[in-house]
């Protein structure tokens, strides 16, 4: 059997997707210690920060009875020079799975093609797959489906972006992405997404107006300005970005029962306004929780 990764949320088929959303729910319905992955080890590196997604992936792979290795990029060969292929060959001799947090997307692909062990994406930069399931899980823990919704994303038009587009795509919402000129998603990760959607009924639809965007929305999402590895560009995001902060005049034109979400780490007064990010329509910590639950069925769809 060839081994599978989760590199972009495409890597699993549409099928596949929802199988992994139902475990979730399941494995959520009946939280607690299960001997399914009993015997593995599962890596984890990771070469930017992180709260969530260390976390969780350490309490999941504990709670599938797996052992969690931890490893920060800097302790490993891998930061003096090693290759990301040796990296990889190595690692497929003692572990059963990687979870990778890291800069260019390519890494990731070349650890998946050298290894021959799953390779999890947990965020490069130009997706986030695994945020990606949290996100549908909530939505659909909430509105009860998922297909024929509008999601507007309001912000940059970044990792977190690519993965929702993608994610939407397949689930046939509607997906209005209101960003500055210049900050737009990648126009290959729509292309790919716009593909999918013709099957699936979803619509893709990129603007520079932020209200354009959140009309009639029945979820609004937005995340940081400025990500990991852009710290340089801060001042000049804020200022551009300004427009486009999911605030009470957002939430105005957007449905009455808009969830509002993010996927945290948030910054009160940039990107969402303090009292709509604490207010009730947000549901940030469920979806911060439902990034266990999906990875583990994440993971068990990989391994078990
Ligand atoms: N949302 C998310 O991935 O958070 P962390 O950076 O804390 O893992
Ligand atoms: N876009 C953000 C997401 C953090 C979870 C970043 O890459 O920093």
């Amino acid at each position: 059997m060839t081994k599978r990764d989760y590199l972009t949320v495409a890597s699993l088929s549409i099928e596949e997707l929802g199988k992994v959303l139902d475990l979730a729910d399941e494995l959520k319905a009946t939280r607690g210690a299960r001997d399914d992955l009993a015997g593995r080890s599962i890596g984890m590196i990771f070469e930017k920060p992180s709260t969530r997604t260390r976390v969780s992936f350490e309490v999941g792979i504990t709670e599938l009875g797996a052992a969690a290795v931890v490893l920060n990029a800097g302790e490993l060969q891998l930061g003096r020079g090693e290759t990301i292929e040796d990296t990889a060959r190595v690692l497929s001799r003692y572990l059963h799975a990687v979870v990778v947090r890291t800069f260019a997307q390519s890494r990731l692909d070349a650890l998946a093609s050298a290894g021959s062990i799953p390779v999890v994406n947990a965020l490069s930069d130009v997706s986030h797959p695994c945020q990606a399931l949290a996100d549908l899980q909530t939505i659909r823990e909430y509105k009860g489906r998922l297909a024929g919704l509008r999601l507007a994303y309001l912000g940059d038009g970044n990792n977190v972006t690519h993965s929702l587009i993608e994610a939407g795509a397949m689930t046939g919402m509607h997906l209005a992405v209101g960003c500055p000129a210049g900050h737009e998603p990648l126009p290959d990760v729509v292309a790919a997404a716009s593909a999918v959607a013709r099957r699936t009924g979803a619509t893709i639809t990129v603007t520079d107006d932020p209200h354009a965007a959140a009309a009639n929305a029945d979820v609004v999402y937005t995340d940081v300005w400025t990500s990991m590895g852009q710290e340089a560009q801060r001042d000049e995001r804020v200022a551009r970005f300004e427009r486009y902060r999911v605030d009470a005049g957002i939430l105005q034109v957007a449905r009455p029962d808009a969830l509002v979400m993010h996927c945290l780490p948030a910054h009160r007064g940039e990107e969402i306004a303090a009292d709509v990010i604490d207010g009730q329509q947000s549901v940030v910590f469920t979806q911060a929780e439902n990034r266990l639950h999906s990875q583990k069925a994440l993971l068990l769809f990989l391994l078990a």
